[in-house]
């Protein structure tokens, strides 16, 4: 079976739902071959609903980011810019549809396998990693967010516990002040700053 990120020879079948988050309606358009095609994640909702959106400011980095979900929430709730990577071609095409969807335009979306093609710093790095790469990507991720944030910048993250976020949690206390800020169903979401 392919990976959902492997998706080139998998038949189009354009979808739409809504759903409601921190007070807001929004729409998003998902496809055959995208995470989580028929409704928003609830490792991302508890993510969203986890962090405070309040201290949110500057620029945003969302590594493996999707049809947009978080990047396309989370500007319209706060003043920030964003930026949204991923290697999933077509979730991207529906990321940069999705903002325009919802009226978004503080956002970017573009192609970079982890870090390969972001060329800047940033005051927050959100991730919902994505397991199925496998452990080495998802450490590449979390491990390395370190060399492109800001001085005092932050890191969250979401993963099961089943997914390893206990040892997750142990190996990014060797470069972050770590805190769990939410455990929610098995699903824990982890705030780094940099040490
Ligand atoms: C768990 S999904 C999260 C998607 C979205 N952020 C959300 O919350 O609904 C993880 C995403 O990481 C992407 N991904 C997989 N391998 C990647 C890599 N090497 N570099 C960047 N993104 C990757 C997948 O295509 C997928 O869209």
């Amino acid at each position: 079976m392919g990976q959902y990120f492997d998706n080139e020879k998998l038949k189009s079948e354009l979808n739409i739902f809504k759903t409601r988050i921190l007070d807001r309606e929004y729409s998003f358009y998902t496809d055959n071959g995208v995470f989580s095609k028929n409704k928003l994640d609830f490792g991302t909702r508890t993510l969203l609903e986890s962090i405070d959106i309040n201290e949110i400011h500057g620029k945003v980095l969302d590594v493996g980011c999707g049809y947009g979900v978080i990047d396309i929430i989370l500007s319209k709730v706060t003043n920030a810019s964003f930026e949204g990577i991923d290697v999933n071609l077509r979730a991207l095409h529906l990321a940069s549809r999705n903002a325009k969807l919802n009226n978004v335009s503080n956002v970017k979306f573009y192609e970079s396998n982890v870090y390969k093609n972001v060329k800047s710093k940033y005051n927050f790095i959100i991730t919902n990693p994505p397991i199925r790469a496998g452990k080495s990507v998802v450490y590449d991720i979390v491990m390395n967010a370190r060399f492109h944030l800001e001085e005092n910048g932050i890191l969250y993250i979401v993963i099961r516990k089943e997914q390893g976020a206990k040892s997750m949690l142990r190996d990014l206390q060797n470069y972050y002040k770590t805190e769990v800020i939410n455990k929610n169903k098995g699903f824990f979401v982890i705030k780094c700053i940099l040490h």
